[in-house]
């Protein structure tokens, strides 16, 4: 049993508990075989653009990064279009959750542990997103990098979970599918668990997760 003394469960939101691919596939109609390509360049763009701007010093929230990189991945794929661009930001607002979510949240409530949401989303952002997922009521807090005005993997997002859950770092156990994430978050101090839902090779930056998930299913068990 890799996790000891666990009393706070902090999820990443995008990737984690929400699936990203879910705003291009309800564009598939107009995408045609361009959806898979489309959410791979939003993402991948998305993410450099949050770390990019975290190392220039030049904070613009989520949401501007998110059309940002969507503005690049369009122009990049052919696809001049202002109402799809236009649906494709809608729904990424709600984005669909992972079916094992809720049933998961509720598992650790009722183990007693307390349940947060740490992320790079802005607090608007985030408000959309769990309520829409039907989460908002499972979860103690949502806590966002706009607080801070850096991304993550910036120590300075993963102590805001640590001062506002007033839980020192070691008992809390963060979760992350993103390898990057969970890999800044082990740097951090936190026990990790990483959820590998695309059977990705780990990251070789030299803070490995203490425990490998294929999907949420089995994460109460396993810290409880
Ligand atoms: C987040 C991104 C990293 O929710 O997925 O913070």
């Amino acid at each position: 049993m890799p996790f000891k003394n666990i009393s706070a469960c902090v999820f990443d939101a995008y990737g984690t508990l929400l699936d990203l691919n879910s705003a291009s596939m309800r564009c598939h109609d107009e995408l045609g075989d361009k959806a898979q390509p489309l959410a791979e360049l939003w993402r991948a763009k998305q993410l450099q653009y949050t770390w990019l701007r975290s190392l220039m010093g030049k904070h613009a929230d989520f949401r501007e990064v998110t059309e940002s990189s969507l503005d690049f991945s369009m122009q990049t794929l052919g696809l001049d279009d202002a109402s799809l661009r236009a649906r494709l930001l809608e729904f990424f607002e709600v984005l669909a959750p992972y079916a094992e979510v809720k049933p998961m949240l509720e598992d650790l409530r009722k183990a007693g542990m307390k349940t947060a949401i740490l992320s790079n989303g802005s607090p608007e952002m985030l408000k959309n997103a769990t309520t829409s997922a039907g989460i908002d009521g499972l979860l103690n807090m949502v806590l966002s990098v706009e607080e801070v005005g850096v991304y993550k993997p910036s120590p300075k997002v993963y102590q805001l979970a640590v001062d506002r859950l007033s839980i020192p770092a070691e008992n809390i156990c963060f979760v992350s599918a993103n390898g990057w994430d969970a890999a800044g978050a082990s740097a951090f101090g936190f026990q990790v668990a990483w959820i590998n839902r695309a059977g990705q090779a780990g990251e070789r930056l030299g803070f490995p997760p203490k425990a490998e998930l294929k999907d949420l299913s089995g994460l109460a068990e396993l810290i409880s």
